[in-house]
């Protein structure tokens, strides 16, 4: 970590933000676990993911929460799910996929139909869709950094998270995070496997916080996120990465 990584705060993602927060999705997943299944050629998958991403992007600025780091190298995207509350469809999105992947988008239904199919909705949650940060800043504390930031927010309000880890790496940073593993799923028969972690809701007493265990009415959430309180939040000190 150097002495810049450091200073790095993180805000909320506005339109303004929506190209930069793609363009570190796709460079991030363009060499993610699914990718070669996904589309095996990985100059059509950097080419498809760009306005795959950006429809996602999009949708979740409006309906989701999306965090970037002031440096514009990382970003997590995440929604409020479950218990009741469900995330709006994207229009046309069916033929959207097959506008921007041709064949490839029986894939991305797939993907889609398994995580729909195993996700926890009997709870309410805060659902970490993505987290994604730019190949050359990796492993410095970005991450956690984010995820840290959300936790941060779904502590006050008494919210589990949940997020699908794709692969061993992901899957040590959510553990250190305090998420526990689900039973694996499989995108399909001999596709690649799915790992669905679960942060419990915390005890506020047993975190050391001063906030209140009481359950805060979920749409607070989105309050708080829309107008979180003034604070730096630098890496130092946060991340497991030390200096
Ligand atoms: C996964 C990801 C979001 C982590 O963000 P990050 O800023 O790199 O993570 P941090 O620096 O906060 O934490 C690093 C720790 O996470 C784990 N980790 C993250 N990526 C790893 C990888 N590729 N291989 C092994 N461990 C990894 C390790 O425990 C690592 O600690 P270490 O470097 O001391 O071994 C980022 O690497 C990324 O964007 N990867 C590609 C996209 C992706 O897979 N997203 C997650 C989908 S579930």
């Amino acid at each position: 970590m150097t002495r810049h990584d450091r200073l790095i705060e993180v805000r909320r993602a506005t339109t303004q933000d929506a190209t930069q927060v793609t363009a570190v999705l796709v460079a991030a997943f363009v060499n993610g676990d699914l990718g070669p299944w996904l589309v095996p050629n990985k100059r059509d998958r950097r080419r498809m993911y760009q306005p795959y991403f950006g429809m996602l992007v999009r949708h979740a600025l409006e309906h989701g929460w999306v965090h970037i780091t002031s440096d514009g190298k990382a970003v997590a995207v995440s929604y409020l799910r479950g218990g009741g509350q469900v995330i709006p469809e994207i229009p046309e999105y069916d033929r959207r996929l097959s506008r921007i992947f041709g064949g490839y988008a029986e894939g991305f239904r797939a993907l889609d139909a398994a995580i729909e199919a195993h996700h926890p909705d009997d709870v309410e949650q805060c659902y970490v869709q993505f987290l994604a940060v730019n190949p050359d800043v990796q492993r410095r504390g970005r991450g956690s950094l984010l995820l840290d930031d959300l936790h941060e927010y779904a502590d006050r309000l008494g919210l589990p998270c949940y997020l699908e880890s794709t692969g061993a790496g992901p899957t040590a940073l959510y553990d250190r995070h305090g998420y526990r593993p689900r039973p694996s799923f499989r995108i399909a028969a001999g596709g690649p496997e799915l790992f669905p972690m679960w942060r419990p809701e915390v005890d506020a007493g047993v975190r050391g916080t001063s906030v209140s265990a009481a359950r805060v009415p979920a749409r607070a959430l989105s309050q708080w996120v829309e107008h979180p309180p003034a604070k730096s939040c630098s890496t130092h000190g946060r991340g497991p990465r030390q200096p």
